[in-house]
């Protein structure tokens, strides 16, 4: 898809970059300064990957860079260029159900980005050979669910992955 209109100012100096975003080609322009999280939220219109902290410590902007959790607040837009990025809007619903029925999700300020390195621990379940869940989603911070919900709905995706495997 090319991308035209947008609450962002048109880039001073632009940049072109070619990307795929959940499976799909992108072509836009952007600023230097950029960051993959406002290019996201206001060129692309995706708001489901939200700003908590804008300094990479609470996660609430994660997303997927060549299929790795990445913090958006902290990517420059054009680093992506060739890149693919995925997004909350890629998964699936059906994907969410142990979430929600753990009770992993409240307020919702975090929870995309919850979401997204709870789908990638899915993915990469050898990761729990050496390390927890509460580990591996040590760069997502909650103030509501006191974790429990998060880690409990993290283990019933993965049991219900094995069922079906
Ligand atoms: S908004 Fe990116 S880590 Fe907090
Ligand atoms: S549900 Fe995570 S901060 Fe509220």
């Amino acid at each position: 898809m090319t991308t035209t209109g947008s609450p962002l100012p048109a880039p001073h100096s632009a940049i072109g970059i070619d990307f795929t975003l959940n499976g799909e080609p992108v072509s836009l322009s952007v600023s230097a300064a950029e960051r993959l999280l406002d290019t996201l939220r206001e060129r692309l219109r995706l708001t489901g990957t939200k700003e908590g902290c804008g300094e990479g410590e609470c996660g609430s902007c994660t997303v997927w860079l060549d299929g790795l959790p990445v913090c958006a607040c902290l990517v420059p837009s054009y680093q992506v260029r060739g890149r693919r990025v995925d997004t909350v809007e890629g998964v699936a619903p059906t994907r969410l159900a142990p979430y929600l029925a753990s009770g992993a999700t409240q307020c919702g300020a975090c929870t995309p980005g919850v979401v997204m390195t709870a789908e990638w621990i899915r993915r990469h379940p050898t990761l729990l050979a050496t390390h927890t869940v509460r580990e591996l989603m040590a760069g997502n911070l909650c103030r509501c669910t006191g974790y429990d919900g998060i880690v409990n709905g993290i283990a019933a995706a993965l049991d219900a992955d094995r069922e079906r495997a």
